[in-house]
């Protein structure tokens, strides 16, 4: 992912932007950072960012594309599927803890989950973005078709759903030239949020972006999302601890 992918300029960063509302000199755990992307857009405006990933590679990368003498941006490798480790990033460090495009990559959510609330501070917020469970997975196909109405050509677009219920890992394209097969791990709706509401968050905001009407450039497929004004292929969710005003 770049910084000027359409996918995550255009259609996730607004509404991250308006679900985190970001303050400057906020403390922000950025989980899974990747090649740390989201953590350089909140140093920019002034958040004091810990990005950790998986991957130490993409944490190398991370750290390299940090402008010598900019932003200062605290890079760690750590699991996140690994709550004692998470544990040790904490207690009650953060304003806002964010998961950008990810929570679909891990095989286990429940230690991320079980931490968020203790690596929070009071007041403070998680946000994730994911792709959409119900619109784009594995099994959702993307269909057009072509009618006469009134006299009038009728093209649409839509999406083809013939599985959704059971949570599954699928072999996937994350990215076209992809060296490997991307693992992806596929839950409904209700079996990602789950392990959040269990512990004791709770959803606070929800937006299903699509990418605007008319806006599409007029070299992309008739397949590209871009040309799916009506269907959202991303959700972006801020969860709060329950009894937080
Ligand atoms: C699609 S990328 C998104 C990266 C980044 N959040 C961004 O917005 O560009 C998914 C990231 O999740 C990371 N990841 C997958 N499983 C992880 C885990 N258990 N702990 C930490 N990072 C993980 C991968 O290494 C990869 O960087």
């Amino acid at each position: 992912m770049g910084e000027g992918n359409s996918f995550h300029r255009t259609l996730l960063l607004p509404s991250i932007e308006r679900l985190l509302a970001l303050k400057s000199g906020e403390r922000v755990l950025d989980v899974a950072c990747g090649n740390g992307q989201l953590s350089r857009w909140m140093s920019e405006r002034g958040a004091r960012v810990v990005g950790i990933d998986l991957s130490e590679r993409l944490i190398e990368i991370a750290r390299a594309k940090s402008s010598p003498g900019g932003e200062k941006i605290d890079y760690r490798v750590v699991d996140a599927s690994d709550a004692s480790a998470l544990r040790q990033l904490g207690p009650t460090s953060y304003d806002a803890i964010v998961c950008n495009m990810a929570l679909m990559d891990m095989p286990a959510i429940d230690p991320l989950a079980e931490s968020v609330p203790s690596l929070l501070k009071p007041g403070g917020r998680f946000i994730f973005s994911a792709l959409h469970p119900c619109f784009n997975t594995g099994d959702a196909r993307k269909v057009a078709s072509e009618s006469e109405e009134g006299g009038n050509l009728r093209e649409t677009v839509g999406v083809e759903v013939t599985r959704y219920l059971t949570a599954r890992k699928v072999l996937g394209l994350a990215m076209v030239g992809q060296p490997a097969p991307q693992p992806y791990f596929e839950r409904p709706l209700h079996a990602l949020l789950e392990p959040f509401l269990r512990s004791a968050l709770v959803l606070d905001a929800l937006e299903e972006p699509a990418f605007p009407k008319d806006a599409t450039p007029s070299d992309q497929p008739w397949y590209s999302w871009s040309r799916f004004a009506e269907i959202p292929p991303a959700l972006v969710v801020r969860m709060i601890p329950r009894g937080t005003t």
